[in-house]
């Protein structure tokens, strides 16, 4: 496992070919967030049973923290073959498959098991297939977790209280259109701009599960957190199209199997952040507050007005089915 960021990306492709036989083929995976994040641990596990699955025929060059750029980026540089494979949030997802937009609707999933069930069950993996007409193999959902409001504004407890927020959402139109009903100033940005966005006091707060916040160590940068679940936040694990046909039958059944672990790596992963990272964010420092059913209650009648859209985007019957899936 070779670990490059940005500026050494070239260099450390060579490192990591050179002591490589000639006939190995190098595996160039992109992600946002460091190795010891649920993404990096999805990555390794990745690496770790396609290398067991096929013995010296592939050689990873990992690029976390992204190394290669921003999600939508790297997400052109599957569709390009420029680069091999990425776990990247729902953030841009949508700009490429539109109907992945609905798992990202404020409210919709009751908890991580209703999620994973709907992500693993036929809505999920009829989405995921659709990347196939978009130059990229969808392998396996992912996820981060429900996501967090963050900011150095006020503590959160109503939806007056993020009137006029300068808070980042992730370049997403369903994200943005719920923020907006909320009354909140909302700006997409890019993820590798956002830290420096927040200490230059650009925006006020952010979004984020648990998962990220403390693997990012945003308590460094942010004042209050609100336990908002407002939004469950998938993750996917992709590879280039170019590169998925050029693997035969067997390699595709080892590539297959690895994304399964490396799926239920990231998974364990934030079922265990979920249990330990407000305890953890609460010793940094962060001043953390749970949002009540009926103040949660009060959000979703903020957004009222956003599903309106949700429901013409995605049709009414599809986000219900999803609402209802046991
Ligand atoms: O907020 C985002 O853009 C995403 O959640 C992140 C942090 C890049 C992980 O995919």
């Amino acid at each position: 496992m070779t670990f490059t960021f940005r500026g050494l990306a070239v260099a450390g492709a060579i490192v990591a070919f050179g002591g490589a036989a000639a006939a190995q083929t190098e595996i160039k995976i992109g992600y946002a967030l460091a190795p010891d994040s649920h993404y990096g641990v999805a990555a390794q596990k990745f690496e770790e049973v396609v290398l067991a699955e096929t013995g010296d025929q592939f050689t990873f060059t990992h690029f976390p923290s992204s190394g290669l750029g921003g999600e939508r980026e790297v997400i052109e540089g599957l569709q390009l073959g420029t680069v091999e494979a990425t776990i990247v949030s729902s953030g841009t997802l949508a700009n490429f498959v539109p109907d992945t937009g609905v798992f990202d609707i404020p409210f919709l999933f009751r908890d991580l098991a209703h999620a994973r069930a709907v992500l693993d069950g036929p809505i999920g993996q009829e989405i995921l297939a659709k990347f196939d007409n978009v130059g990229m193999h969808g392998m396996a959902w992912g996820e981060q977790g429900f996501r967090h409001i963050t900011n150095n504004r006020n503590a959160i407890e109503t939806p007056a209280d993020v009137q006029g927020l300068k808070i980042r959402t992730m370049e997403n139109p369903v994200h943005l259109a719920a923020f907006n009903a909320m009354g909140a100033a909302p700006t997409p940005m890019a993820w590798p701009e956002v830290i420096s966005s927040l200490q230059q006091g650009v925006i006020d707060g952010q979004e984020n599960p648990l998962s990220v916040i403390v693997s990012v160590k945003l308590d460094e940068v942010q004042k209050y957190l609100t336990l908002s679940g407002h939004v469950y936040s998938p993750a996917m694990l992709l590879v280039s199209k170019p590169f998925w046909e050029g693997l035969d039958d067997t390699q595709k059944a080892a590539f297959e199997k690895a994304a399964t672990e490396a799926a239920a790596a990231m998974r364990g992963y934030v079922d265990n952040v979920e249990k330990s990272g407000v305890e953890t964010l609460k010793e940094r420092g962060m001043q953390v507050n749970a949002l009540s059913a009926e103040e949660k209650a009060k959000f979703q009648e903020a957004i009222a007005s956003a599903y309106e859209g949700y429901y013409e985007t995605y049709g009414k019957d599809l986000v219900e089915s999803i609402v209802n899936f046991k």
